[in-house]
């Protein structure tokens, strides 16, 4: 640790208070602020390597990159012990967690206090989108975890910048992170993953804080990406009259080369970073990735929606991507990057599952055990993942550092469904999508810690993340819709997870979403054919692009299907979601839902 790192960078008064504050309660061995340089980066690597907690890769295969092994029990993200701590219960709503503020606070002082000892405290001063965008916002955040600050590093702009971005200002969220494993005794050695049992992801959205106890991993503890710039972000984006969605951002071309910028929202572990980055596999298309994950969008003065990318890298799910599924994300995997819990090979590289068409003959698993393809079990855990810089992507839109963002064309909602819901479906205005978007439903996945599998309703791929009562979130979209008229992104609904009797799917998906892609583009000009459905507009026979496609007449049939008998058997459950939010739920959803039923009668 440098001299420098030890000097306050900043005169912020609430900046020095904050951290004062935090030093006080942890107690820890020492401060150091992140500068964000090219060397601090090395550090952090170096520090993990030596503290055991991570391995660097063959430099020749994987050139600057480690492998980290977190501790079981800490694998991804904790729904369950994630807090809204809003001053009211009901601002909190049906589908949050709720603790008193004040409440919360004073348990996790107690926790807090000393948590830090034997350790040293990360002053780590980050900027969601470039720095000074209107669009973007700036973040402060203090964690023990040197694979926090490598990872944020590569996720967000950490640096001196931000200081002078920030200036004297108060608007900057607060973030305070510990794993919560002092190292109380001069003597005590340290784990490869230090945690803790108890976990708290505590937001307090009033205040713009965020206080996490007890994890290392991922949306846990990398407080830039799920923590502010979604829980945090949703509630500000309400209270200033704009939009933090949890979606990719894309750009996408024709052949004549007039592009459209696409956001869409899946939940976690359904396609986002997949579809981000597809190589079209129709002629003469193009397709450029803005962003994986996360969408802020404010208004221009046009009066259309602006979109940035918060973020600078992408921490994406490392199982199912390869060469064939995902070439771009292969590519951008190359060098400099974090891996987490996935499996080592003999030759000091990593695999995955799917990663290639035959597995390695031995690895080292996740769990840091011999491994061989007849194992029974994956080498890779479900939801370990890559963190890797967006500048590396092959396919990296021009603009995805554009501090006044991308007009926003169109907007997709999807989510993983083995019936009912077709490949494409249109809205008919801002109004019907925000109803499509509401009752969006999807299969659990590995990204949250809890049973998989099973359908839930996770309205705009929000339910995780957003801020505040979910019933106003919704009331907010249709607002921001009135405010946007005719100049708002047209909504569509996409599903490429349906699937055979025989439990196939039917879709090839991946690079053939393309196609998808294209009427939706040719639907923004008006130029493709469409058929109006109960549910919203399907694309006539013939107006989806299928040359060279390998899907059979019948299964494309069943695709595009609208199935009238089983959008009505999910009224019932439609309803039950709804009156969760009760009289939170705005009037305008209510009609739409009045009006699918008559509509589908
Ligand atoms: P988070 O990072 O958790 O938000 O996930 P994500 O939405 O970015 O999902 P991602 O693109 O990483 O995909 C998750 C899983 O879905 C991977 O195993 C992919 O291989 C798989 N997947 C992605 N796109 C498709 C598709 O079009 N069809 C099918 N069948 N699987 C897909
Ligand atoms: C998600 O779960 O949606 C993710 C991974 O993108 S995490 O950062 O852990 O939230
Ligand atoms: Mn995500």
């Amino acid at each position: 640790m440098n001299v420098q790192s030890k000097i306050a960078p900043t005169t912020n008064k609430k900046v020095l208070a904050f951290v004062e504050e935090a030093k006080e309660l942890f107690k820890p061995d020492s401060v150091y602020w992140c500068d964000g340089s090219k060397e601090e980066y090395q550090a952090m690597l170096k520090a993990l390597v030596d503290g055991g907690t991570a391995i660097r890769l063959n430099e020749d295969k994987r050139p600057n990159s480690i492998l980290v092994r977190s501790d079981p029990k800490d694998v991804a993200r904790v729904e369950d012990q994630t807090y809204i701590c809003s001053e009211k219960k009901e601002d909190a709503g049906p589908t949050n967690n709720w603790a008193d503020p004040a409440e919360m606070k004073e348990t996790l002082r107690k926790i807090y206090d000393g948590a830090m000892q034997g350790r040293t405290m990360y002053v780590v001063p980050y900027s969601m989108g470039p720095v000074g965008s209107p669009i973007a916002g700036i973040g402060v955040m203090v964690t023990d975890s040197a694979y926090a600050v490598a990872n944020m590093h590569i996720m967000t702009r950490v640096g001196d910048k931000v200081w002078k971005a920030l200036g004297d200002s108060e608007d900057f969220v607060r973030g305070m992170h510990t794993v919560g494993a002092p190292l109380t005794s001069q003597t005590q050695a340290d784990v490869p993953w230090p945690c803790n049992a108890t976990k708290y992801i505590s937001h307090f959205p009033e205040t713009r804080e965020i206080w996490s106890y007890g994890s290392g991993y991922g949306g846990n503890a990398l407080l830039g990406k799920k923590c502010h710039a979604l829980r945090i972000a949703s509630v500000k984006a309400r209270d200033e009259g704009w939009m933090a969605e949890h979606m990719l951002i894309l750009k996408l071309t024709n052949p004549e080369g007039e592009s459209k910028f696409i956001a869409a929202a899946f939940p976690s572990a359904c396609g986002k970073t997949n579809l981000a980055m597809l190589n079209p596999t129709i002629k003469g298309w193009k397709a450029e990735t803005i962003g994986d994950d996360i969408c802020w969008m404010k208004f221009g003065e046009d009066g259309r929606l602006y979109a940035i990318n918060p973020e600078t890298g992408f921490f994406g799910v490392a199982p199912g991507t390869s060469d064939h599924s995902n070439y771009n994300a292969m590519r951008t995997l190359d060098a400099n990057c974090i891996y987490s819990n996935v499996a080592l090979t003999d030759d000091g590289d990593v695999w995955w599952e799917e990663m290639t068409k035959e597995p390695p003959a031995h690895t080292v698993d996740w769990l840091r055990r011999s491994w061989t393809p007849d194992a029974g079990r994956p080498a890779a855990h479900p939801n370990s993942r890559f963190t890797a810089p967006a500048g590396q992507c092959p396919v990296i839109a021009p603009e995805w550092e554009d501090p006044k963002g991308v007009p926003i064309d169109a907007i997709l909602f999807g989510g993983r469904r083995a019936s009912v819901v077709p490949l494409v479906t249109e809205a008919e205005d801002w109004k019907q999508g925000t109803f499509l978007g509401s009752i969006m439903a999807s299969e659990k996945t590995a990204a949250a810690a809890d049973a998989k599998g099973d359908i839930r309703r996770d309205p705009m791929a929000m339910l995780p993340f957003c801020g505040y009562h979910m019933g106003d979130y919704f009331a907010h979209w249709l607002k921001i819709g009135e405010k946007g008229g005719d100049k708002m992104p047209k909504i569509f609904y996409v599903n490429w997870f349906r699937k055979s009797p025989e439990g196939k799917f039917l879709w090839p998906g991946f690079a053939e979403n393309s196609r998808v892609l294209k009427w939706i583009f040719e639907r923004c000009d008006g130029t493709a054919e469409a058929i109006d459905t109960p549910i919203g507009k399907v694309p006539a026979e013939g107006a989806l692009d299928t040359d060279g496609l390998d899907v059979g007449e019948a299964d494309l049939k069943e695709l595009l299907r609208v199935d009238t008998e089983g959008w009505k058997s999910e009224i019932p459950s439609i309803k039950e979601h709804y009156e969760t939010f009760g009289d939170k739920l705005p009037g305008g959803l209510k009609e739409e839902l009045g009006e699918l039923e008559k509509r589908l009668a």
